[in-house]
C-alpha cells in the first residue's frame, strides 16, 4: 500500500482502537502468559495501548514492549498502570528492546503479520532468539490463512450499518507476496470519511514454524485457542509457544 509504513496502522486507529469491536471481543490472555512467564522478564512486540502489556504488569511481573506507533503507546501511558510497562519505539524486526534477556517474549492478535516480508520476519524470530534466557519462550497467536474467504483475489464487507452510519472493510490479496492490503471505512451522515488502513503479509504455522527453526527455536506447544483447545484443520486461529534450548 502506498505511504504505509510500520507505524501507519497504530497512528491511524490510536484514538479510537480499545473501543473498536474487534479489539473488545479479544481475550486478554493474562493467566497463560503469566505461568510461562515465570519470574519474567517479558517483552511484548507490537504493544499497542496496552491491552494485554498492562494488566500482566499488574500481577509484578517487569514487562517491557516494543511499538512503531508513538500514538498507540501514548494511549498507554495514560492509563491507570500505564508507565509501569519500559517502551521502545521501533522496528519490530529490528527488536530494539529496552532490556532483556527474557523469560518470554510474546506477540498477539495478528500482529507478527504486520512485518511485511519474509525477510523480515525471519530476521525477527532470530532476533528474539537472541533475546531470550536459555530455555525462554516466544509465544505468536495468528490466524490461520484463508485464501478462500477473498474472490477474484478481493473481499469487501459491511461491518456496521446504521440509520446515520456504514462500516465496511474493503481487503485485497496477494497470494504470490502472502499480502493482505485492507482499509476499513467509517461513513458517517455529516462527517468526514474515516479511513484505518492496515497491510499484512500472513504466514501458514508451518512456515513460523521453520522461521522457528531457522532462529534456532524449537516447536514446545500449539494451541487452537487461549483455553488451549487443540489445534485441528479446522482452526481458524493458533496460539504457538516456541522454545529457546537450555534454560
Ligand atoms: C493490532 S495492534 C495490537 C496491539 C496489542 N498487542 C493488542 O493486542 O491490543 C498492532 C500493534 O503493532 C504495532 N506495529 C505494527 N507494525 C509494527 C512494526 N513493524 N514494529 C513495531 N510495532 C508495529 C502497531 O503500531 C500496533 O500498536
Amino acid at each position: 500500500m502506498d505511504r504505509y509504513d510500520a507505524a501507519t496502522y497504530g497512528d491511524r486507529i490510536a484514538d479510537v482502537y480499545d473501543d473498536r469491536p474487534e479489539v473488545r471481543a479479544q481475550a486478554i490472555p493474562v493467566e497463560l502468559l503469566a505461568e510461562l512467564a515465570g519470574s519474567g522478564p517479558v517483552l511484548e512486540l507490537g504493544v499497542g495501548t496496552g491491552r494485554v502489556a498492562v494488566p500482566l504488569a499488574a500481577r509484578g511481573l517487569q514487562v517491557h514492549g516494543i511499538d512503531a506507533s508513538r500514538a498507540m503507546v501514548q494511549r498507554m501511558h495514560a492509563k491507570p498502570g500505564g508507565d509501569a510497562v519500559t517502551v521502545a519505539i521501533g522496528d519490530m524486526a529490528d527488536l530494539p528492546t529496552p532490556g532483556g534477556p527474557y523469560s518470554l517474549a510474546f506477540v498477539v492478535f495478528n500482529t507478527f503479520f504486520a512485518i511485511l516480508s519474509q525477510g523480515d520476519q525471519v530476521r525477527c524470530f532470530e532476533n528474539v532468539a537472541r533475546a531470550l534466557l536459555p530455555g525462554g519462550r516466544f509465544l505468536v497467536e495468528a490466524f490461520v490463512p484463508d485464501p478462500a474467504r477473498f474472490d477474484r483475489s478481493q473481499r469487501t464487507s459491511a461491518t456496521r450499518v446504521a440509520v446515520d452510519e456504514v462500516h465496511l472493510d474493503a481487503t485485497m490479496y496477494d497470494a504470490v507476496d502472502q499480502r493482505i492490503d485492507g482499509e476499513h471505512v467509517i461513513l458517517r451522515d455529516g462527517e468526514p470519511v474515516r479511513m484505518l488502513p492496515v497491510s499484512l503479509r500472513f504466514a501458514w504455522p508451518s512456515e513460523l514454524d521453520l522461521m522457528a527453526r531457522l532462529a534456532g527455536l524449537q516447536l514446545e506447544g500449539r494451541f487452537g485457542g487461549w483455553n488451549r483447545e487443540p489445534f485441528t484443520a479446522a482452526s481458524g486461529t493458533h496460539v504457538s509457544i516456541y522454545s529457546k534450548p537450555g534454560g
